[in-house]
């Protein structure tokens, strides 16, 4: 058993399954890819329900997505996760794109079916029932701010919160030719009658301008989607004039823990949650795609929980 397979793995079943009890028969696609917590996250649960199966980490270079996903899939695997920078790659790869990985524009996970490789994506109701669980809110009944909106994670996040009809959605990128590219997609969800139509409900600011200040005063919801935080040095990506003490304010990274925008947002008085709750939903609904019926949500959580303490001892 190894922590990071290669293609050259994938040569023989015999090979992959060398020294293990199970066959695997689960992975999550990436490059780099041995940080990856899904297979924690998975097995876990694939043993609650008595699969006799392993879910493994795939090191997959730029370019040899598709290659990969139909060895996988000759070997008989059950489907995968696709993390960074894969996303776009397995999306184009796919047979048939559900309805969810076509608005957000990127595949998650893939579930194999006799003839076809199908593409779906969980990032985006991941992230709904993340922030309903955090803050016991709905994101369609709030005004929120995308901070990374020219990024994978933050287009998928914006998007879904677009297709949610929320209240109002401000995309604030370093480089705002990202965010207009993308706020000129999202439009068509922001024509409603309810308020003074799309130039109101959906904006697009640069991380830098004069006005986000103001912006932000009218806002619920604040997601940080840029990888501005991973290091423990790295700077808050929002200046800290801009949080205030309504404000609901949720990290994408979830390690470190807190990030220094966390901190500078509690310390304001704003409620605040990181990433983690986005990585147990998108992995319990990649589960259930798998399993229909079968969501051994608590079960992930106590996995994730110290997979996630051990990367940070
Ligand atoms: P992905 O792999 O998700 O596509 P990425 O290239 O790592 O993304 O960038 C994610 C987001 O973080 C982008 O919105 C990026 O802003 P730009 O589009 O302007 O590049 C943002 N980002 C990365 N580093 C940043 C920094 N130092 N300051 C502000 N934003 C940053």
């Amino acid at each position: 058993m190894k922590d990071v397979y290669t293609l050259d793995d994938l040569a023989s079943r015999a090979a992959l399954d060398e020294g293990s009890e199970h066959p695997a028969r689960l992975a999550v696609l990436g490059s780099p890819v041995a940080h990856s917590l899904s297979p924690q996250l998975h097995q876990a649960a694939l043993d609650e329900i008595g699969s006799g199966s392993r879910y493994i980490r795939l090191e997959v270079p730029a370019g040899e997505v598709a290659g990969a996903l139909d060895r996988l899939h000759e070997l008989n695997f059950i489907g995968a996760n696709i993390t960074v920078p894969h996303k776009f790659e397995a999306l184009a790869a796919a047979d048939e794109i559900d309805g969810a990985a076509t608005i957000l524009g990127a595949a998650n996970t893939i579930l194999f079916d006799d003839d076809r490789k199908l593409a779906l994506n969980t990032d985006g109701p991941g992230f709904v029932r993340a922030i309903h669980e955090e803050f016991l809110v709905d994101v369609k009944d709030l005004r929120i701010m995308v901070v990374g909106a020219g990024g994978g994670a933050g287009q998928a996040i914006a998007a879904q919160c677009a297709q949610e009809g929320c209240e109002k959605l401000v995309l604030v990128n370093r480089s705002v030719g990202k965010a207009e590219e993308l706020a000129a997609r999202l439009s068509p969800c922001f024509e409603s009658e309810r308020l003074e139509g799309p130039g109101e409900r959906l904006k697009v600011f640069s991380l830098d301008s004069p006005d986000l200040m103001v912006e932000s005063g009218q806002i619920d919801l604040i997601i940080n989607t840029t990888s501005v935080g991973l290091r423990q040095t790295d700077p808050s990506p929002l200046p800290s004039a801009c949080l205030q003490p309504h404000h609901l304010v949720y990290d994408t990274i979830y390690n470190p823990a807190r990030t220094r925008l966390l901190s500078e947002a509690s310390q304001v008085g704003a409620r605040v949650a990181n990433g983690y709750s986005l990585l147990l939903y998108q992995g319990a609904l990649s589960f259930e795609l798998w399993f229909p019926g079968q969501q051994p949500l608590e079960t992930m959580r106590t996995s994730l929980k110290a997979a996630l303490e051990q990367s940070r001892a």
